[in-house]
């Protein structure tokens, strides 16, 4: 790996944003920046990021792992957004935007999302998204919310070869890699202007930026609740972010993110 530039030096070199990742923390080894951001740092202001050179318990949605070898970028973002419930749930999508984005202007490459917190090269998956929020009792709005990225950039399968099948990497494709710093501000870069839109109370063009790249539109997909699936079309995306889904008797459902996912068929 020639990597070495993992430092706040070199992400603050190509930042561009008023306020997000202008301080912050590098670990060089944690369980989860996540899991450490809301131990240790959630009283940091806003746009304070932790990075972590590996994770020994990457975490994903629904209580998954996401394996976090060396050579991966793991960031997390602190926020402490003045956003209601319903505009929070977009702080997923808007992460999925920003990487896509940044991997599109650093790499040339044309990543898509796979509802709801997923970015694809072709058919694997090459970066995860885990946001959560922390609120005070009741509280409409969150004390804070951490979201956290996590983008493959190199991925050994020899040393992971449960992964083999699922899971990409940048490396895999035939670009110059950036390096983590570069693709950190990247993604920071392309995360302020949204939230900062969001803030102001306008979600609409965040919502069809991922609506854009969602890779399910129009397809044929296995919906998966709990222990029961059925199959549908997927037909839209809400304002808020929520899947429209058809099924096979014509009727049609909105999907919330929480305990719902979907696969491709
Ligand atoms: C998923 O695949 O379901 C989401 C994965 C999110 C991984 C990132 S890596 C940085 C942050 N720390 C974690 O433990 N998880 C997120």
């Amino acid at each position: 790996m020639n990597d070495t530039s993992l430092t706040l030096s070199a992400i603050s070199a190509q930042l561009h944003t008023q306020r997000l990742g202008r301080c912050g923390h590098i670990l060089s080894r944690t369980d989860s920046t996540n899991t450490q951001i809301k131990q240790r740092f959630c009283e940091q202001p806003e746009g304070f990021i932790l990075l972590a050179e590996e994770q020994t318990s990457g975490r994903g949605r629904q209580g998954r792992t996401f394996v976090s070898p060396a050579g991966g970028l793991y960031l997390s973002l602190l926020l402490h957004p003045d956003l209601p419930f319903d505009k929070l749930s977009l702080l997923t999508p808007l992460a999925a935007v920003a990487v896509c984005q940044a991997v599109e202007q650093l790499c040339g490459l044309c990543p898509q999302i796979k509802w709801v917190n997923d970015v694809f090269l072709g058919n694997r998956k090459v970066c995860g998204i885990l946001t959560e929020s922390a609120f005070g009792q009741f509280a409409a709005k969150p004390d804070y919310s951490v979201v956290g990225i996590g983008v493959n950039l190199n991925l050994d399968r020899t040393a992971h070869p449960e992964l083999a099948e699922i899971a990409g990497a940048l490396a895999d494709e035939n670009i110059l890699l950036p390096t983590r710093a570069q693709l950190a501000a990247a993604i920071l870069n392309a995360f302020e202007p949204w939230y900062d839109q969001l803030l102001a109370g306008n979600g609409h063009e965040l919502v069809q930026a991922y609506r854009n790249r969602l890779n399910c539109l129009h397809k044929p997909i296995t919906v998966v609740s709990g222990d029961a699936t059925y199959p549908a079309i997927c037909t839209g995306l809400t304002d808020e972010g929520n899947l429209i889904v058809t099924d096979e008797h014509g009727q049609q459902s909105v999907l919330c993110s929480g305990e719902i996912r979907i696969r491709l068929e």
